[in-house]
């Protein structure tokens, strides 16, 4: 959704608000805008469609100044144009507003400020707090923005620069997340670290309802009542050349190829000498782990699929009543959750509203949380009792894929490490599953290896309209990413079923070369698959089986076959889920789409 910079120094601010924008574009928007400060005047440009429209728009124009504020937009108030894209301004030009949330008040706010006379030019929520700034400054923005923040109801970060204020941008949150750039003479606010990362790796997370004074020489924290706040900083570990394409035509394709090495960084350092895992980060005593009656693992998207194959990994494991849910739903339903139960809040981001909002309640409900999440000093990391990071590195495409991978393994992890604690596998077991899972990486490598066909298959597969993909047990949530990757990339009609529902309705939609994948790595169902696999057949589907290296027993009804390293089958979504990521860009790229960033699609949902 939005991604929002500000910036104040010594640099020519365009420059660094443009490749802030350009970092932030990942996270999905349709129009972007500049508001720069120089000589007592801002100079604002703003253009609807992608930066580079913005960039031809500002062409040659000359907009020098150190002080400048910037903004992709993801429409939510009024359609993507021009008159919409932010900075939004006051009547007099005076000030320019950046805003990613929504105002849920605005139209009160908007009445009220019509009345005394504003005059709005866009239909954005965002505008009402420029024309506020417009009639409270009294010479004092930061005490401006913080007497209008206790008037706005939503979500909101605001990141604003008033003309009469040349060393001051006034930034502030709620329910969004905001961070701090902490440089050399120079300093920064962002969506996400990504923002000033090729500046500054010092960092500090901005709290709910805080405001922030960026200025040249540092940066002043208050709360809305303009007491001061200190906080402490972190040093991001990622680099530039980590979120750059590295040689790669697309993000995704590039982080496809860093799953190996992503899988080793979520595995680093948690498995002791003896064999067996060390999880300090789950904040939680052997005690506690017994005292575990009940697990929830909430996510959204392939977050959630995540969470499903958790829900296998732990049940069998650490014999634990586990249920995965979409977190959109988790808190209407009046879950019965308390004090001993585990909510497990997954989130590549740590940003997505509704799994945000799912954690909230369950801590409301005095459940313990622990977020698996990508994304250090995070909202959900922040508000959840303990993280468990994933390590995946920054993640850009919109479409996840390392960021699953790791996923999965932390659940593996979790789910080995309460059946550990609490002896529900005895500890030459547990040193068996963690040795299996070192060995993961190296056999995602193999299937890396391994993608002629599956480029060949996208070729054959790319006027499709419809696709049915199937699976069993850990399978199934394979299905349902596979199908998620082929929708959001391809725009093509996917759907991911458990193999074996689709006698129940699903099988009707089985027509002479409709495309059916399944997934049939070697396992104890895989009887029951193959009889699947026949059934589709029998109706005039056209088969593609993922299977087994050497396992024969699908080569009579699969029309094309991908293979994979055999492992056990529990941790196969490692392996299976990597020619449909491949198999869902290549087909993208072949019908000409944005690989990286689909329609429609934010990389990080943080509106509910
Ligand atoms: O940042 P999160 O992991 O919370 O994001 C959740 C979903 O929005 C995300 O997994 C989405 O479904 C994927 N980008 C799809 O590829």
């Amino acid at each position: 959704m939005c991604g929002i910079v500000g910036y104040v120094g010594e640099q020519q601010a365009l420059e660094v608000v443009l490749g802030g924008l350009r970092r932030l574009e990942y996270r999905g928007y349709d129009s972007a805008g500049v508001a720069i400060l120089h000589g007592g005047r801002l100079q604002v440009e703003r253009k609807a469609g992608k930066l580079s429209n913005l960039e031809k728009e500002i062409g040659e124009k000359s907009l020098p100044g150190t002080l400048g504020i910037g903004h992709t937009r993801w429409a939510t108030h009024g359609p993507p144009t021009d008159r919409n894209a932010h900075p939004q301004v006051d009547c007099a030009g005076k000030v320019a507003v950046v805003h990613n949330g929504t105002i849920e008040n605005f139209e009160v706010l908007v009445r009220g400020l019509e009345d005394r006379g504003h005059t709005r030019t866009s239909d954005t929520d965002t505008e009402v707090v420029a024309h506020l700034v417009e009639e409270r400054y009294d010479g004092d923005l930061a005490a401006t923005v913080r007497s209008i923040c206790q008037d706005l109801e939503g979500s909101f970060v605001l990141v604003i620069a008033h003309q009469d204020e040349p060393d001051l941008v006034v930034a502030a949150r709620r329910n969004l997340p905001l961070v701090i750039g902490l440089g050399e003479g120079e300093n920064f606010v962002g969506s996400d670290v990504t923002a000033f990362i090729a500046h500054t790796r010092e960092a500090r997370a901005v709290e709910q309802d805080q405001v922030v004074e960026v200025r040249r020489s540092g940066v002043t924290v208050t709360d809305l009542e303009g007491n001061v706040v200190e906080g402490d900083s972190y040093h991001v570990d990622w680099d530039t050349a980590a979120a750059e394409k590295g040689g790669h035509e697309f993000f995704m394709l590039k982080e496809i190829e860093e799953q190996p090495a992503a899988i080793r960084e979520t595995l680093g350092g948690r498995l002791q000498e003896d064999g067996l895992l060390h999880l300090d980060e789950l904040s939680m005593s052997d005690q506690d782990i017994r005292d575990i009656e009940q697990v929830v693992i909430v996510g959204c998207g392939s977050a959630y699929h995540s969470g499903l194959v958790g829900k296998y990994a732990l049940e069998r494991w650490a014999r634990l009543p586990v249920q995965a849910e979409m977190a959109s739903e988790f808190r209407y339903r009046d879950p019965v959750i308390g004090r001993s139960t585990l909510v497990i809040a997954v989130s590549q981001s740590g940003e997505t509203a509704d799994t945000l909002e799912a954690v909230r309640h369950a801590r409301h409900l005095r459940a313990k949380v622990l977020a698996v999440t990508n994304t250090v000093g995070s909202t959900i990391s922040r508000e959840s009792d303990a993280a468990l990071y994933t390590r995946g590195g920054p993640e850009v495409a919109v479409a996840s894929t390392k960021s699953v991978m790791t996923q999965i393994t932390a659940m593996y992890l979790v789910g080995l490490y309460l059946a550990q604690v609490r002896g529900t596998r005895d500890p030459d077991e547990v040193r068996a599953h963690l040795a299996d899972l070192q060995a993961v990486p190296a056999l995602v490598q193999e299937v890396l290896d391994r993608m002629g066909p599956v480029r060949q298959l996208a070729r054959e597969l790319v006027d499709e309209e419809r696709v049915l993909f199937l699976g069993r047990h850990v399978g199934y949530p394979m299905a349902l990413e596979g199908a998620l990757k082929l929708k959001e990339l391809a725009y093509i009609g996917a759907e991911g079923f458990p193999a074996g529902e689709i006698k129940h309705g699903p099988i009707a939609l089985v027509e002479q070369g409709t495309p059916v994948i399944v997934i049939a790595p070697r396992h104890a169902l895989q009887a029951k698959l193959v009889n699947n696999v026949q059934e589709v057949r029998a109706r005039g589907a056209r088969t593609i089986v993922i299977a087994t290296d050497g396992d024969e027993s699908v080569t009579p009804y699969a029309d094309t076959i991908i293979r994979i390293p055999d492992t056990k089958s529990l941790l196969t979504p490692l392996l299976t889920i990597v020619p449909l990521q491949v198999l869902s860009a290549e087909i993208a790229r072949a019908r000409g789409l944005d690989v990286d960033q689909p329609r429609n699609l934010a990389k990080s949902v943080t509106v509910e």
